[in-house]
């Protein structure tokens, strides 16, 4: 099936350099929500219709199986979908859809194909309070669809109609080529409707299916930042209400972001002010304290992760306790039972199961056994101003507290570092290795006083 994605507008009420249709909605820019619902629909050609910033949707899009038709000039909805012509698929249905209108749901464009692909014209509308400014329905006595008429065009008792045009339509290909090269201008606004295409199919006999989307926000469109937030808040209670259904526990569902994919096994907790990025994945029993932000994590069952921690690109094992005020950064790997505490920062480096680094501590770069103890203010020095190096600790070190760790080094099984050891050197197994100044005391010293002012 042809999809076609209208994104030439240029978006002039959001007062941005960038094009509308690449500002975010739930973490991901609205367009790349709308190709995204698209790639779930069987055999799907995509083509983007771009006029305005069309270099930054190419970028966008650059790696992706999308196609691009350019409208230079924006002339009207119908006239967007003229220019997608050339670039579109041999498929006997299209469907088109709008760049910021991006929480359409395929399960609701379902039945619109379903429709096209039987030889008739499905038509996406909805029941509004206040339908200013949409194409009103027409239907006669009967209710059958006659036509769509714009809200510039309308007689007051056509305006008076609350069942509006959502844009989103789906429509036999070969009739949409015919009707499109019929479409004319002469109406309040001098542009091509694509909305004209529905009294042709009425006037051709082609039975129109009007149906509507499962939820009314699917088909809100943003035109300022306003609306942008509007619909974020929605989607995000649309969020919360979802986990919840599947036995997530919420503070506030007033007070949960998810910008991207949250996966939650059962008995879950999240307390308020979170962010999740990206895809997360939480294990059982898993819960999160307040205002933490998690990013392409998983966690498994039991843990914890308390107040204000930051995790991203990291993997937690199974009954751990990280934070309050934890750092977790891309490549962390913790193993089970494993507990970071406050003001500890692990980059690219795996802890194995039940090692602790409670307390102020840098850990970069480093494999550490399990059953480790880092101390207070330890610190691997994993960067030489050129290279990053390794450090190793195995399996039930214990190391003192305010240890600088010089990568790349070795504290092997069983060792002790005294506090304050700067460790250049390898330490053997099961010793002490302290690297320390020596204690002295200065029996007599004085004090020095100060000298009276003359
Ligand atoms: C359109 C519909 C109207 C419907 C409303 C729903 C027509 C004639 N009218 O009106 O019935 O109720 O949407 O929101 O279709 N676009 C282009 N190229 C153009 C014109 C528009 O790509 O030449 C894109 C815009 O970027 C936008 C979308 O199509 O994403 C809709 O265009 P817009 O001008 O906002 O349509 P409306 O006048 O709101
Ligand atoms: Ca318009």
């Amino acid at each position: 099936m042809n999809i076609l994605i209208l994104a030439a507008g240029k978006g002039t009420r959001m007062k941005s350099g960038k094009p509308k249709v690449l500002h975010p909605v739930g973490g991901l820019p609205m367009v790349q929500r709308v190709v995204n619902t698209a790639n779930t629909l069987q055999a799907a050609h995509l083509v983007l219709v771009i006029g305005h910033g069309a270099e930054a949707l190419k970028h966008q899009f650059q790696s992706q199986a999308v196609h691009f038709a350019l409208q230079a000039e924006q002339l009207g909805t119908g006239h967007a979908v003229q220019c997608a012509f050339q670039a579109m698929g041999d498929h006997p249905v299209t469907l088109v859809l709008y760049g910021d209108v991006p929480l359409i749901q395929a399960q609701s464009l379902q039945p619109l194909v379903d429709a096209a692909s039987i030889g008739q014209l499905g038509l996406m509308t909805l029941h509004m309070g206040n339908p200013t400014g949409y194409g009103r329905i027409l239907r006669d006595p009967t209710g059958q669809v006659l036509g769509i008429v714009e809200e510039k065009d309308a007689t007051p008792q056509q305006r008076a109609i609350n069942e509006v045009n959502t844009g989103i339509l789906a429509c036999p290909t070969h009739r949409l080529r015919q009707w499109i090269a019929r479409l004319k201008n002469n109406n309040a606004q001098g542009e091509y409707y694509l909305t004209d295409i529905v009294a042709m199919a009425h006037a051709d006999d082609v039975p129109i299916q009007a149906v509507q989307p499962q939820y009314a926000w699917e088909v809100t469109g943003v035109n300022s930042r306003a609306q942008q937030a509007e619909l974020e808040r929605t989607w995000q209670l649309h969020q919360a209400d979802l986990l919840m259904a599947q036995g997530v526990q919420l503070a506030d569902p007033a007070r949960l972001d998810v910008r991207g994919q949250l996966e939650c096994a059962p008995d879950v907790s999240i307390d308020v002010g979170c962010i999740f990025e990206g895809h997360v994945q939480l294990g059982e029993g898993v819960s999160v304290g307040p205002y933490c932000v998690l990013s392409n994590v998983s966690v498994a069952a039991g843990t914890r992760i308390e107040a204000y921690s930051h995790l991203s690109d990291a993997q937690v094992g199974a009954n751990a306790v990280i934070g309050p005020y934890a750092r977790l950064r891309p490549g962390a790997k913790l193993g089970d039972e494993v507990h970071i505490g406050n003001f500890v920062e692990v980059k690219n480096a795996t802890i194995a199961n039940q090692s602790k680094a409670n307390h102020l501590a840098y850990i970069g770069d480093a494999t550490i056994g399990q059953r480790v103890n880092v101390g207070a203010g330890t610190i691997t020095c994993n960067y030489d101003g050129a290279n990053k190096h390794r450090t190793i600790i195995e399996d039930d070190v214990f190391i003192g507290s305010d240890t600088q760790l010089v990568a790349p080094v070795t504290v092997k099984r069983g060792a002790t570092l005294g506090a304050g050891t700067t460790l250049t050197k390898d330490a053997p197994e099961a010793a002490l290795t302290v690297s320390r100044a020596k204690q002295v005391t200065s029996e007599g010293w004085k004090r020095p006083v100060k000298t009276p002012k003359k």
